[in-house]
């Protein structure tokens, strides 16, 4: 098994969710996280928390659909901590809707986000990882990365993207640099990500999922996110489907 301790991460949507619980857990295995999203009041109360918990954490607020931005992030990462040897490219949106309802300009900012924040990441950590010979980057794909359902159209589009760009990148960066790479494709997690939904129609028939099963907590994602992080050296996790018992699909 791998030791985390004395690593350093970056993890992105670290303001909410998954983020949060994945920055906690990884804290907690001694790993040194900077910790980016747009809210910064969110992620400066995140910090406290690690730091009064006796982990190490530092904020840099982030808007991924910035290059500019997420490339300041990697070089506060390396500035505070020396290396940046796990990215947990996470921040997300999911806007679900019809297409017959034509939500142009959220289909735009799901590809803003989703997409090219994941590549502005990704592009941002590279050099550092290739230069130390060692890595592990995770992205975050979703069930949506695999398959569609109403209103996941653009949403589905840009989980797939995400999966396929995991598969090529493990190929090409783990056996010649060094750099693991895993896809993490989770069912339902009780999170903000709906808040997001704006279409009358998905908004409609929302409240029967909540009833109907037992959602995931985000302390389940980041237990697989740490199952993979920490697996042997030799061993990469390329993707890790994880569903609530009870969700069909
Ligand atoms: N919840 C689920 O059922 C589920 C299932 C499968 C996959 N996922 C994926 O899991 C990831 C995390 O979602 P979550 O469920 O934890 O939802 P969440 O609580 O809404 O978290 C989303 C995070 O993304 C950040 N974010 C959004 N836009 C951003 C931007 N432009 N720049 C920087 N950060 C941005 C948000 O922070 P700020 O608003 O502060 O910027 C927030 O921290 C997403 O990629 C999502 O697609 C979730």
């Amino acid at each position: 098994m791998t030791d985390l301790t004395g690593t350093s991460a970056i993890v992105t949507g670290a303001s909410s969710g998954i983020g949060e619980a994945t920055a906690h857990r990884l804290a907690q295995d001694g790993v040194s996280v900077a910790l980016a999203a747009r809210r910064e009041e969110r992620l400066n109360a995140l910090r406290d928390d690690i730091d009064a918990e006796g982990g190490t954490a530092i904020v840099c607020p982030t808007d991924v659909t910035d290059r500019d931005q997420v490339q300041a992030l990697a070089d506060a990462t390396l500035d505070a901590f020396g290396s940046i040897d796990i990215l947990v490219n996470n921040a997300g949106i999911m806007p679900l809707s019809l297409m017959e309802n034509l939500h142009e300009g959220e289909w735009e900012q799901m590809v803003d986000v989703n997409v090219k924040g994941v590549l502005h990441a990704v592009g941002a950590v590279l050099p550092a990882m290739m230069e130390q010979e060692q890595g592990h980057i995770v992205n975050i794909s979703s069930v949506a990365g695999r398959r569609t359902f109403p209103g996941s159209a653009v949403y589905s589009g840009t989980k797939f993207f995400v999966r396929a760009l995991s598969e090529r990148m493990r190929n090409e960066l783990a056996p010649s640099h060094n750099i693991r790479v895993t896809s993490i494709e989770p069912g339902a997690v009780d999170t903000e990500l709906p808040n997001t939904i704006t279409d009358e129609d998905i908004l409609a028939g929302m409240g029967d999922m909540q009833d109907e099963m037992q959602m995931m907590e985000s302390a389940d994602i980041a237990d697989t996110i740490h199952y993979a992080l920490t697996a042997p050296e030799h061993v990469d996790v390329e993707e890790l489907l994880v569903m609530p018992t009870d969700q069909q699909g």
